[in-house]
């Protein structure tokens, strides 16, 4: 099949940018992915991956090995790039751009009349067009949409990502995309990229209202969560079940309570709705709040520990979970991490950390000499408290007898429903 792209760059080969490239590389178009980080490239290079996640180990492999996906520290030539690099929030909560300012110094020299230049990494409104001014300062010979509109020489976009962790490659291919173009020339171009590999629908906006539907996505979330783990912290002090609680508000037709948690994690839903209070913080008052209360949270949780740990001489603590969610092996910006090294610090407890997606401790526990990575029957004998702070599939099948006689906190409500046995 003919293509409107022969070669394709992708610019950060991480969750998003890996799996983005090698799905491309599927549909039979020539990708380089480009990676500062020299082991991210050594990897693919020979057909492996450096994160887990479901059959992206055998797409990448496959495209490798067909000579479809190349992965390379310098950027080349392409008719399209896709930036996929960071975009955390530094201390003061504000946006930190300087990955893809990077990125911008380094894909510049390569630039033709003709390209497209997609950013794919959440960005606060104005990202894109602030792009497309790095991206001129270092390029003079040649005119961008903030210049020249219609009639500038590259075409840029923001398209941003909105996969689920766990589902990326389905999700990658089947979910809606957002296609904001700085033209609707920019959007048309967008569109046909999109198209070689997206089958669900591609709604095309301005590159400004892209950037803050990705914010607004992730923000909504987050605001939701919060009501629920105020709910939960609530009921805590009413001494009331929260589960039950929601569960029965819930049977109302219009009411929908999400779930309680240990905190808010990952480097989405956490980070993104800081971007909308760093742009209009005099209006952002409930977004901000949220954003609060879910990172009060695990201040909660670890409240209920250290009461119950005080009944102890010397407690034994079992955490079982460190991943920001279920079933992934992601620890960025985990509440489950952050309740684990508070106490740790503390040294409350011998800690006895429960966590089948690593191999090691992350270095925030690492120096720790009252921590350590333990396998979840050894844990649940030795512990006097058990905190279930993720919700791992294999943490379904601990049964009620291993914890008998042991307090147990439930960050999750995941053993609620459990049958007795
Ligand atoms: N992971 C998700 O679930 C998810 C979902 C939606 C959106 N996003 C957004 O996508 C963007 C990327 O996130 P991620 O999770 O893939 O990050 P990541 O940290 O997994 O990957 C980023 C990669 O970019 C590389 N990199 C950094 N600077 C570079 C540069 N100048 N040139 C080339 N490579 C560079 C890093 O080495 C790393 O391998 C972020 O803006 C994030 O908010 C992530």
């Amino acid at each position: 099949m003919r293509h409107p792209f022969n070669k394709i760059s992708v610019i950060g080969l991480g969750y998003i940018g890996l799996p983005t490239a090698a799905t491309i590389a599927s549909r039979g178009i020539e990708v380089v992915g480009v990676d500062v980080n020299e082991r991210v490239v050594s990897l693919i290079s020979q057909g492996e991956v450096h994160f887990s996640e479901p059959d992206l180990d055998m797409l990448v492999k496959a495209a490798v090995t067909t000579g479809k996906l190349r992965a390379t520290r310098n950027p080349e030539p392409a008719e399209a790039f896709i930036i996929a690099v960071p975009t955390p929030i530094v201390a003061d909560k504000r946006a930190d751009l300087s990955y893809i300012e990077a990125a911008a110094r380094s894909i510049a020299p390569v630039l033709r009349p003709g390209t497209l230049v997609v950013l794919e990494s959440t960005s606060p409104v104005g990202a894109t067009a602030q792009l497309a001014r790095w991206l001129a300062e270092q390029r003079p010979d040649l005119s961008f949409p903030h210049q020249k509109g219609e009639q500038a020489d590259i075409l840029m976009a923001h398209c941003p990502e909105r996969i689920l962790p766990g589902r990326m490659v389905t999700e990658l291919v089947e979910n809606d995309r957002i296609l904001g173009g700085m033209t609707p020339r920019c959007a048309a171009r967008a569109l046909e990229l999109y198209k070689t590999f997206v089958k669900g629908a591609c709604l095309i906006t301005d590159a400004d209202s892209a950037e803050l539907v990705k914010l607004t996505e992730n923000a909504y979330r987050d605001v939701n969560i919060a009501f629920a783990n105020e709910l939960s912290m609530i009921c805590d002090r009413l001494e009331l079940d929260v589960w039950r609680v929601i569960e029965l508000a819930n049977r109302h037709p219009r009411v929908n309570i999400l779930n309680p948690g240990p905190g808010v994690g990952g480097h989405c839903i956490a980070v993104d709705p800081w971007f909308i209070v760093e742009s209009v913080p005099e209006m952002a008052r409930l977004i901000r709040t949220a954003r609060e209360v879910n990172d009060h949270k695990p201040f909660h949780v670890l409240e209920q520990i250290r009461h119950h740990a005080e009944r102890f001489k010397a407690p034994v603590v079992a955490c079982l979970g460190l991943a920001y969610k279920a079933d992934v092996d992601d620890l960025r910006e985990s509440p489950a991490v952050e309740i684990v090294s508070h106490l740790a610090g503390e040294k409350l407890a011998r800690m006895l950390v429960v966590e089948p997606f690593v191999e090691a401790l992350p270095k925030e526990l690492a120096g720790f000499d009252n921590v350590v990575l333990a396998d979840l029957r050894e844990a649940l004998s030795q512990a006097d408290i058990v905190v279930l702070l993720v919700d791992h599939s294999m943490f379904r099948a601990v049964t009620a007898s291993q914890l008998l006689n042991k307090i147990v906190i439930d960050t999750r409500g995941f053993w609620r429903d459990r049958p007795a046995g």
